[in-house]
């Protein structure tokens, strides 16, 4: 343990500078697809393919999106966990797109990521004291009072007791875990933490609560925030704007209340239409919702024009032939659509609905929306915030969404459980990572974080055919965290 830490203590970091804190330009990330014997690339997975976005010291974006529409990658590319195949990422106008393990060693400390699982995040051999003192070890640094002190003050912070620091993780509910991987993220007082879905793995009943948590920290600590979910009702109360990502890209990007206002892109207004209303009285009314049919397509070979022309019900010829550009239709409201919802229509002239776009139409009728409204548990309410719940749509062109969407929402929604990431090689990368995130970016960093992470997901990848890979693969993930010990 060398340098004292200067941030060290109780006060707030707040970042007051006009400047965004991170902005991205153009990013890209292809994971080539290799077959054969000598291993040729015969394509890529176009997990993001060219998005542009800021985040404002302070605030917090939201990232929404169906399962494999590249926010996890998103996610690891902003933090350098993975490495870019294009584009530029800018942190407190550093540029860090391509900055190698030395480089990135002040960032680490700046930028945090919490990840989805709490029981798959926290190794379980190690105390909780070790876990969250782990950054400290890492980055040989020595808060004042002590480490120990100091992680007894954020078990006491996320609202745990510092009496838990001898405990390990198995005696903990998944709230708890998910608590206790986040004091380790903000053990070195970071700037900018990215939630990757952080709740999703959680009891709907304790979901609010860790949200609310990490709300509070916020004020608190002057944090930045990105958090990824795959459903529009974890991200709506304490997101300041949201991010809507298809397919890689962004389609729409609107302050968080405008968004829900009136959604401009079908796709945000699919979401829209999954999300539960929590007012018991307002589940009667008549309700018309969108269905969204079929899964994402494959991002190895995206649809041509319009990544969503497959699915929407508005898609007309241009959207087959041309992509629309993501659009500043409004001061601070941008558009990735030639037929936007609420907004002047990019291509008026062209009316003829593709004959997709005439099936993905589908009016619900009140009786089965109200009869399904009836199964919905509990917690489907907004407060709770379901998760579970993505867009399995259903569409209605017309020009008052918020009622629309909020009728909507009391049609149950069909549950879908991640197919896609039951069989898809991210999931595996993610489950590599999964066995201690932060502390294994943490000791990789001394090496090669972005190698490593690439390398496990790459080994994850390869397991879809050869498990004995799998244990391999896991095996190199954490090795260097014993190493670190
Ligand atoms: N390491 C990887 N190798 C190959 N494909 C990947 C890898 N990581 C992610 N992908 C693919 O990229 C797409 C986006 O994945 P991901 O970012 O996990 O989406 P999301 O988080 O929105 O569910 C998926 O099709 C996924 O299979
Ligand atoms: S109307 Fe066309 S451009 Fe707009 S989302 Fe639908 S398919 Fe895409
Ligand atoms: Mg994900």
């Amino acid at each position: 343990m060398s340098d004292t830490d200067t941030r060290a203590g109780t006060t707030a970091v707040t970042d007051t500078d006009d400047k965004p804190l991170l902005k991205v330009e153009g990013l890209v990330k292809h994971f080539p697809i290799k077959k054969g014997l000598l291993q040729r690339q015969t394509g890529a997975v176009k997990a993001v393919d060219g998005i542009d976005f800021e985040v404002r010291r302070g605030e917090t974006l939201g990232v929404v999106g169906e399962s494999g529409c590249g926010k996890s990658t998103m996610g690891r590319l902003i933090t350098r966990l993975l490495e870019p195949s294009g584009g530029k990422v800018e942190f407190d106008g550093t540029d860090i797109t391509h900055l190698d393990t030395g480089g990135m060693r002040p960032f680490r400390r700046d930028i945090q990521m919490i990840f989805q699982d709490p029981y798959g995040s926290l190794n379980p051999r190690h105390t909780i004291g070790s876990i969250v003192s782990a950054p400290f070890r890492l980055q040989n640094v020595e808060p004042e009072g002590g480490v120990k002190k100091e992680v007894q003050r954020l078990l006491e912070l996320v609202g745990l007791s510092p009496e838990h620091y001898n405990r390990y993780p198995h005696e903990f509910s998944g709230g708890q875990r998910q608590r206790i991987g986040i004091a380790r993220a903000l053990a070195l007082k970071p700037r900018m933490v990215v939630a990757d879905e952080p709740v999703s793995a959680l009891d709907v009943s304790i979901q609010a609560q860790v949200v609310n948590l990490m709300d509070d920290l916020q004020d608190e600590l002057g944090l930045t925030y990105v958090i990824i979910a795959h459903d529009l009702s974890v991200v709506r109360h304490v997101s300041d704007r949201i991010a809507v990502m298809y397919l890689g890209k962004i389609v729409e990007l609107a302050d968080g209340a405008e968004l829900y206002k009136a959604p401009m892109h079908p796709y945000t207004k699919a979401l829209l239409s999954a999300v539960p209303i929590p007012d018991p009285k307002r589940r009667h009314q008549k309700s018309e919702r969108i269905l969204l049919k079929g899964d994402v397509p494959s991002p190895i070979a995206p649809p041509s024009g319009c990544r969503f022309h497959t699915r929407c019900w508005k898609a007309t010829e241009i959207c087959k032939t041309t992509e629309p550009p993501l659009l500043e239709v409004r001061p601070g409201r941008q558009v990735a659509c030639h037929h936007p919802e609420n907004a002047e229509d990019q291509a008026p002239q062209d009316t003829v609905l593709l004959t997709a776009a005439k099936e993905a139409a589908e009016l619900v009728p009140e009786a089965s929306a109200t009869a399904s409204a009836k199964t919905e548990p509990a917690g489907t309410a907004e407060s709770s915030g379901t998760v579970e719940s993505v867009a399995q749509a259903e569409p209605v062109e017309k020009t008052e969404p918020v009622e629309k969407a909020e009728a909507a929402a009391k049609a149950k929604v069909a549950e879908k459980t991640e197919p896609v990431e039951k069989t898809e090689p991210a999931e595996k990368a993610e489950a590599a990572e999964k066995t201690e995130p932060v502390e294994k970016a943490k000791v990789a960093e001394k090496t090669e974080p972005v190698e490593k992470a690439e390398a496990a997901a790459k080994a994850e990848a390869a397991e879809k055919t050869e498990p004995a890979a799998k244990a391999e693969a896991a095996e190199k993930a954490e090795a260097p965290e014993s190493d670190g010990k």
